[in-house]
C-alpha cells in the first residue's frame, strides 16, 4: 500500500531523498497536488508521462522554491521579471527561455526551448523543494483524464501504485491550477487560465493580456508549438531500415547499425527519457533525414510514436 505521510521534519526529508534518487513521489501545493520528479532526470521525468499514462508528451511545469533558484535554468525579460516579483510566490506558471546548456531535461520541455517555471507558495512545497535542492517538475497529480486530486487521498487512489510517498498536507486551498502565461516572447500570453485572475495579471502589466486560442495572434497552445520544434532534418516514422544518407536512431536489441539506440534493451520509458536529446543528436546537416525504427504502440509507446508522427507532419 502507498505510504500517506503526515508533513514532518521526516517525511520532507524522506520525499527529499526519494526525488534526488529519481523517484517519484507525489506533493501539496496551494493549486493541486503534484506529481513530482528531479526535472534534471530524463528517466524520471518519463516516469511521470509513464504513471499518468498520457498519450502524448505535454511540457511539464517545474518548482522552484523562489526566482533565484529559477535563474540557473531560464532566463527572464523584464515582463517576466515583474510578474514573477509580483506574483510568486503564488498560482501563476512563466514559461521563459531556456538559458544554453540548461540542465532541464529536454523530455520537461517535451522538446521546446523554454521551460514552465512556477514558484509555489505552500508552505509544505516550499520545505519539499528548499529540502530537494533540484528542481522538481510536476503535473497534477492524477491520471490523464481524470479529475485533478486536491488532497492526499485523491491522490492514492488515482495514483497509489506509482507514487512512492504522498505527502499529506490536507485540502489544497485554490483547488485549481496555476494560471500559465508564455512570457518568452515580446508580447504575454496566457496559454492555460488558472488560480491567478487574468485580471491580476492585466493590473500588474498595466495591459490587457492575449489569450492563446482566443485570437488568431497568439497561436500559441502548448500543443501547436510542440509541433513547431520539430527536427529540421525529414522524420520518416516506422522505417525498416535507413535509406542512403538517413541516420537511423533504432530500438530494442535488434537495432544493429542504428545510429543511436532509443533503447537497446526495449525498454519505452528508456526511450522516452532519450527521445528528444537524440532527435537532437542526429539533427545534422551531414544526414538527409532520421529514420526511426518502429516502436510499440503500447504505453509511453503511445506518446513516442504521436511525437514522431507530428515531427513526420510538419515538413
Ligand atoms: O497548479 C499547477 O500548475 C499544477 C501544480 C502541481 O503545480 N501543475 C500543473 O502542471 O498543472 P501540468 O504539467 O499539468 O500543466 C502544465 C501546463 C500545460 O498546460 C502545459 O501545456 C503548459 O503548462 N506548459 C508547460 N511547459 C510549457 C512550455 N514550455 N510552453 C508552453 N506551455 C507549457
Ligand atoms: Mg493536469
Amino acid at each position: 500500500m502507498v505510504k500517506i505521510s503526515p508533513i514532518s521534519e521526516e517525511s520532507i526529508a524522506e520525499a527529499a531523498e526519494a526525488l534526488r534518487a529519481g523517484a517519484l513521489i507525489a506533493f501539496p501545493t496551494e493549486t493541486v497536488y503534484g506529481l513530482g520528479a528531479d526535472a534534471t532526470n530524463d528517466r524520471a521525468v518519463a516516469e511521470i508521462f509513464a504513471a499518468k499514462g498520457r498519450p502524448s508528451f505535454n511540457p511539464l511545469i517545474v518548482h522552484l522554491p523562489d526566482r533565484g533558484a529559477a535563474e540557473a535554468f531560464v532566463t527572464f525579460n523584464e515582463m517576466a521579471g515583474l510578474l514573477a516579483d509580483r506574483f510568486w510566490p503564488g498560482a501563476l506558471t512563466l514559461v521563459l527561455p531556456r538559458r544554453p546548456g540548461c540542465r532541464l531535461s529536454l523530455l520537461v520541455s517535451a522538446g521546446l526551448d523554454t521551460a514552465a517555471m512556477r514558484v509555489p507558495a505552500h508552505a509544505d512545497a516550499q520545505r519539499l523543494l528548499r529540502a530537494a535542492g533540484v528542481p522538481v517538475a510536476a503535473p497534477s497529480a492524477n491520471r490523464s483524464g481524470r479529475l485533478s486530486p486536491t488532497t492526499a487521498q485523491h491522490v492514492a487512489r488515482d495514483l497509489g501504485d506509482r507514487v512512492a510517498l504522498i505527502l499529506d498536507g490536507g485540502p489544497c486551498p485554490i483547488g485549481l491550477e496555476s494560471t500559465v502565461v508564455d512570457v518568452s516572447g515580446a508580447a504575454p500570453a496566457i496559454l492555460r487560465q488558472g488560480g491567478l485572475p487574468q485580471e491580476a495579471i492585466e493590473a500588474a502589466l498595466g495591459a490587457p493580456v492575449a489569450v492563446a486560442g482566443a485570437d488568431d495572434h497568439a497561436p500559441r497552445s502548448p500543443g501547436m508549438l510542440t509541433s513547431h520544434y520539430a527536427p529540421s532534418l525529414p522524420v520518416r516514422p516506422d522505417a525498416a531500415q535507413a535509406m542512403p544518407g538517413e541516420a537511423l536512431l533504432g530500438f530494442g536489441p535488434g537495432a544493429a547499425g542504428a545510429t543511436l539506440n532509443l533503447s537497446e534493451s526495449g525498454d519505452l520509458t528508456e526511450a522516452a527519457a532519450n527521445l528528444f536529446a537524440f532527435l537532437h543528436a542526429l539533427d545534422r546537416p551531414e544526414f538527409t533525414g532520421i529514420a526511426v525504427a518502429p516502436i510499440p504502440n503500447q504505453g509511453l509507446g503511445r506518446a513516442i510514436n504521436d511525437r514522431l508522427r507530428r515531427a513526420a507532419a510538419e515538413r
